[in-house]
């Protein structure tokens, strides 16, 4: 019989999980029974916490789990030298990548996949995303990396060890919004790595590294620095329709940070940051950002419905906006969209490690057969 291909696995369920649910047709997004909507009223601390243990925290219970980060927070001296030594011009995931597949190797216990050591290393991974990406940010425009101040939590501690200002109580909401708008999507294409690598029983960190590297795709995490890329080329907001109409006549032409393969409808998400970035543009000098945004999805909008599509602006569309007002070196977009997701790929590695199957899907072979060997010495 011949095989059903499902290009790009639409549609295919690959395992079942109790993390996050996802309704498509509705933008309706749970992080453990809870909507996303409901969750912009916690810290994103409280959402790793909801998302590897199922409940939100206790105020004793989100104070212990704080207690546990802090003996995490050192970069160790070595993976230091690593980044002291990458050449200028580095992609920062290209760093964090590295980092992450090095950081194993200051680990005593990297291979152990009982659910405390893979606690533990999620704890060292939540805390160390975020002061990697901070202390490269740093040692690359030639200041000093910052000792963390973990009394403030994990987002105002990131954007304290970017900046070296303890943040502003708004700025610190936001980002804690983002981070936690980018914890977990279910089987989005880098947790699907992660899932699939630490199915062969491959260690945390092994299985982490791959992910970081799927999430830098401009079709996945690495949407976000794209929508900035195409916005600063446009330039004005004058020239954001012609861009559209341009990029859409091109064969396979996109335009960055919309559509989705499970939302056909707004992504909840996305229209949570529009509002982020609304209420950033009313005191921001970088607000034509988002006005041309704005433009652009009125544009898609239009475009979109005429050739029958639902195409969408997804999470990656309005983050840029939001990051840029938050004055966020475009490069470290999707660096911080690692940052929050690592969260989720850990709460996907502690399920799939418990109820483990090998994932290997087919490919259906299409190519010749039975070709005759010929030693090299006669091939002509
Ligand atoms: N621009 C223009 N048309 C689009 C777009 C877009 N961004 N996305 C989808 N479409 C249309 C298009 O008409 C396409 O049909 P055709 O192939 O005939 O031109 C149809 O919708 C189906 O699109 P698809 O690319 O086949 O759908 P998919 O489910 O394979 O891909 C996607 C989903 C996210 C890769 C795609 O929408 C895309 O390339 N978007 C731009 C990149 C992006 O923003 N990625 C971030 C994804 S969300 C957050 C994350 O995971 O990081």
């Amino acid at each position: 019989m011949e095989p059903t291909i499902h290009y790009g696995l639409a549609g295919v369920y690959f395992a079942e999980t109790e993390i996050c649910g996802i309704n498509g047709d509705r933008g309706e997004l749970f992080y453990r029974g809870y909507d996303i909507r409901d969750l912009t009223e916690a810290t994103y601390t409280e959402v790793v916490y909801l998302l590897w243990h199922g409940e939100l925290p206790t105020q004793r219970q989100l104070d212990d789990f704080r207690a546990e980060l802090v003996p995490h927070y050192p970069i160790p001296d070595k993976v230091l030298e690593l980044l002291l030594c990458l050449p200028p011009g580095t992609d920062p995931m290209h760093m964090l990548q590295a980092a992450a597949a090095m950081l194993a190797a200051f680990d005593d216990n990297p291979d152990e996949i009982d659910p405390d050591n893979l606690r533990r290393i999620g704890l060292s991974l939540v805390v160390q995303f975020p002061n990697l990406v901070a202390t490269f940010e740093r040692l690359r425009r030639g200041e000093q990396p910052l000792e963390p101040k973990s009394e403030l939590g994990l987002a105002g501690n990131f954007l304290y060890m970017l900046n070296g200002e303890v943040p502003t109580p708004a700025a610190e909401r936001v980002l804690n919004t983002a981070l936690l708008l980018h914890a977990e999507h279910g089987s989005n294409a880098s947790t699907f790595v992660a899932r699939s690598s630490a199915s062969t029983l491959t260690d945390a960190y092994s299985a982490i590294a791959a992910a970081v590297g799927s999430l830098k795709g401009p079709l996945h995490g690495g949407a976000n620095e794209a929508v900035m890329r195409a916005l600063e080329s446009i330039g004005t907001i004058d020239k954001v329709e012609q861009y559209v109409l341009d990029t859409l006549a091109k064969p396979k032409g996109r335009v960055m940070g919309f559509g989705h393969r499970v939302y056909k409808v707004l992504d909840p998400r996305g229209a949570i940051l529009r509002d982020v970035a609304a209420e950033l543009a009313e005191s921001s000098s970088e607000a034509e950002y988002f006005h041309m945004s704005l433009e652009m999805e009125r544009v898609m909008e239009r475009e979109m419905t005429a050739r029958g599509r639902q195409v969408k602006p997804n999470l990656d569309f309005f983050s840029a906006s939001v990051y840029r007002m938050l004055g966020i070196p475009v490069d470290l977009y999707t660096p911080i969209f690692a940052v929050a997701r690592v969260s989720g790929w850990m709460a996907h590695l502690f399920e799939q490690y418990a109820d483990n199957h090998l994932v290997r899907p087919l490919v259906k072979y299409q190519g010749e057969r039975g070709r005759p060997f010929v030693p090299i010495a006669k091939r002509g």
